[in-house]
């Protein structure tokens, strides 16, 4: 596995593999790697293929944080993501410092303007900025043929999704299903920064989400809905809940009444310090599962 630190390196070897019949797969990450990038890595093996390459990017991105949030506290151990990234079959990481990404003189931001507005995109003024633009970068940097994301991060993917088709980027964005704990915690490089005690509260979020998944084809409305799933987690007095909403699974276009679409319930809960999301995509009649 290629170990790389510069663009001009990456880009080289980019250079050199990229040939008719060997698609350039794309897995970008901030590290602390758990199952659910694994499982990441192995998607893009399979889309891979035995020709193509799989390139893994690790880069704690301090763009995407605010004033306040754990940049400085967000887990690292690059040694260990090596280990981990050379065992899937990983062909390069790209594993740089901020300086060697970002020029002290940059003056140009990606924005999805209203996706960037409207969800996490209030809680964390700026974040979706900060993610559209490195994920930017990194396209132009390694110039993929593919690229995959974590439907985990279902706002993220929606902008990547965006982004890349209104600036016609020409990169293939593949989501790819959340991987949980045994108890249903979706998996996350924060989970470790839990508290015991938050760490055994953590899973009402996927709780919520299966009960909600279950009610969803009785015709209730989305409001009610959502004030069942409010109801479960406040229950939690360890949870302080930031926001859940229920919006139209393609668009995440507000939605009123009863369930007619695919929807999404996206839920946001602080344990402690220890900001956490999960999703649930849920359907109106079991048959349009
Ligand atoms: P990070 O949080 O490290 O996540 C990297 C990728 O792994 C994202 O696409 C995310 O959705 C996916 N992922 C995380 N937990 C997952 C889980 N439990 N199941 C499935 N996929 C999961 O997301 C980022 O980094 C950054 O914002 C990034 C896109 C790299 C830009 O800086």
């Amino acid at each position: 596995m290629h170990i790389t630190r510069t663009k001009t390196d990456i880009r080289e070897l980019c250079a050199e593999w990229r040939q008719p019949g060997t698609p350039l797969v794309l897995v970008p990450t901030m590290g602390f790697l758990h199952e659910g990038h694994l499982s990441l890595m192995r998607l893009a093996r399979q889309r891979a293929g035995v020709q193509g390459r799989v390139i893994a990017s690790i880069f704690v991105n301090p763009t995407q944080f605010g004033p306040g949030e754990d940049f400085d506290s967000y887990p690292r151990d690059e040694a260990r993501d090596f280990d981990l990234l050379r065992a899937e079959g990983v062909d390069a990481v790209f594993a740089p410092d901020a300086a060697a990404i970002y020029d002290p003189q940059a003056q140009t931001i990606v924005e999805t303007t209203e996706l960037a507005k409207t969800l996490i995109g209030k809680l964390r003024p700026g974040h979706f900025r900060g993610v559209a633009t490195i994920v930017t970068k990194l396209f132009n940097i390694i110039r993929p043929d593919a690229a995959i994301f974590g439907e985990k991060d279902y706002q993220q993917l929606a902008v990547i999704r965006t982004m890349t088709r209104d600036l016609d980027m020409g990169v293939e964005i593949i989501g790819a299903p959340i991987q949980r704990e045994a108890d249903g915690l979706a998996m996350s490089s924060r989970n470790v920064r839990l508290a015991p005690a938050d760490r055994a509260a953590a899973p009402v979020l996927a709780r919520a989400l299966d009960q909600a998944e279950a009610m969803a084809p009785s015709g209730i409305t989305a409001s009610r809905l959502r004030s069942h799933v409010r109801a479960t987690l406040e229950a939690e007095p360890r949870a302080r809940v930031q926001s859940v909403d229920i919006r139209d699974a393609g668009t995440l276009d507000t939605i009123s009444g009863p369930l007619t679409r695919p929807a999404v319930i996206l839920l946001a809960a602080s344990f402690g310090k220890v900001f956490l999301i999960d999703n649930r995509v849920v359907h109106p009649s079991p048959e349009e599962t």
